[in-house]
């Protein structure tokens, strides 16, 4: 796998290619305090998946994850805000100014991992 201890990636080693380029607007968020760009309208997931390979760790074996049926049903997508709330990364848009964290908040201030 090409992905750091995180699923960070350069770019380019995304999981996900955007086969056709579309006009639509760029917004900024982070991912684990780093910083990223995706299209407007597209799902978290996505714009996860298009800056690296894995989108999060599974809460009990830490086996990648990057989405099973991208469509709401399976519950494996999971990731947080920086405040805690719980998103549904197949579901969820990303918007200008999300800051997403890719490990459960109460595993990351156990472990002393916190970011940003
Ligand atoms: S990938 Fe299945 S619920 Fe998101």
């Amino acid at each position: 796998m090409a992905g750091g201890d995180n699923g960070a990636s350069a770019a380019g080693e995304g999981r996900f290619v955007q086969a056709v380029p579309r006009e639509a607007e760029r917004v900024r968020f982070t991912i684990d305090g780093k910083s990223a760009e995706a299209q407007a309208g597209d799902s978290l997931l996505a714009a996860i998946l298009v800056q690296r390979p894995v989108l999060r760790r599974h809460e009990f074996d830490g086996g990648e994850r990057a989405g099973f049926c991208l469509m709401g049903a399976c519950q494996d997508c999971w990731v947080w805000s920086e405040a805690g709330e719980r998103l549904r990364a197949c579901t969820t848009p990303v918007a200008a100014g999300m800051a997403i964290v890719t490990e459960p908040p109460a595993e990351r201030f156990a472990h002393g991992r916190a970011h940003g």
